[in-house]
């Protein structure tokens, strides 16, 4: 019943083979597929109550009021959960984020998957899975992930409509996903993004010599994660995880003009994985549309991998996370 409050838990996850580039923003549809891993240690936890006494959305985020541009950009999307609920009532939102570190650390993807659960449950609606991963990613194109637990697939999808781009669980050994661990490095204390990911892909898109050659491996890229989370291969995991975390960076980086995320301290996280690596240590580094190293390894490497990790000057805080539930209600 519309009215009634709903509070909904989301993780966020980081992409083993990445998403960086759409073929259709005005739907959010991706230029290729990617595959993630959700993570426990960083939480989105969302309220959503519809208020007919409300002549706009009002929306609170980590306890402020949230800026003109997060409020526009929530009720763009929350117009679509009103349309398929058969309401125009105006909602109240209040969402938290319960990240150890202070940005730059896939909110969005928590956070739309969050909003998803909640928006339509306080709207009435009780959707499945497809169509929450469908609409988290109308919010963001990574949130499509972050409504399943462990290692997901994002389907580029085929429908012009995009009704397919949706992501879906991958059936792994559950002692495989139990053992993986992400070691997050982060890198210059959290400060804000130098380039939001939305506004960076589409610039790398329509500027990079080198996007096509990126989009062009990432159906390999996928294939072969997907055969190694089937063997249970995390040495042929953490590989494609590393190459196409790299890949993607240097598309970014040879956009005119750059989108360079990568600081002093990032350079030396990976020198330090690449050399954890020379001593025998199952560690692979991937990065995201910010400074910050995160570290693919399994349960036994993790307490070096961590050590290593805060030991490289410039790295501020280091975290580390184990495969994460789905979205749920909480
Ligand atoms: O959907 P967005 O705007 O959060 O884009 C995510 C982009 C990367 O984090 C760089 C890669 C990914 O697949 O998560």
């Amino acid at each position: 019943m519309i009215g009634r409050p709903f509070t909904a838990r989301a993780c966020a996850n980081i992409a083993l083979v990445k998403y960086w580039g759409k073929r259709d923003g005005v739907r959010n549809l991706p230029a290729a597929g990617s595959l993630s891993l959700t993570l426990d240690a960083l939480t989105t936890v969302t309220t959503v109550r519809f208020d007919p006494a409300l002549a706009a959305d009002a929306m609170t985020l980590d306890g402020a009021a949230a800026s003109a541009k997060v409020l526009a950009r929530t009720t763009t999307w929350l117009d679509r959960v009103r349309e398929l609920a058969g309401v125009t009532t105006r909602a109240a939102i209040d969402s938290v984020n319960h990240f150890p570190t202070a940005s730059g650390l896939a909110s969005s993807a928590s956070g739309f998957a969050a909003l998803a659960l909640a928006a339509t449950r306080a709207a009435g609606l009780d959707l499945d899975g497809a169509a929450l991963s469908r609409l988290a990613r109308l919010g963001s194109g990574s949130a499509a992930r972050s409504i399943y637990g462990g290692l997901v697939r994002m389907h580029a999808g085929a429908r012009v409509d995009g009704d397919d781009a949706i992501a879906t669980p991958i059936a792994a050994a559950p002692a495989f996903v139990a053992d993986l661990r992400m070691i997050i490095a982060e890198v210059g204390g959290g400060a804000p993004k130098t380039h939001g990911s939305r506004d960076a892909m589409d610039h790398c898109a329509a500027t990079s010599p080198l996007y096509a050659a990126w989009v062009a491996c990432l159906d390999g890229d996928l294939r072969a994660a997907e055969a190694a989370i089937a063997a249970g291969d995390l040495e042929a995991l953490g590989a494609v995880t590393e190459g196409s975390a790299l890949a993607m960076h240097a598309a970014a980086i040879a956009s005119r003009p750059t989108v360079l995320y990568w600081q002093p301290a990032t350079l030396a996280a990976l020198a330090a994985v690449r050399e954890l690596r020379g001593r025998g240590v199952g560690a692979w580094a991937t990065m995201d549309a910010g400074p910050h190293v995160k570290v693919l390894t399994r349960a036994g490497d993790g307490a070096a991998v961590a050590a290593a990790m805060a030991a490289v000057p410039g790295v501020t805080a280091v975290t580390t996370a184990t495969a994460g539930p789905g979205v749920e209600p909480a």
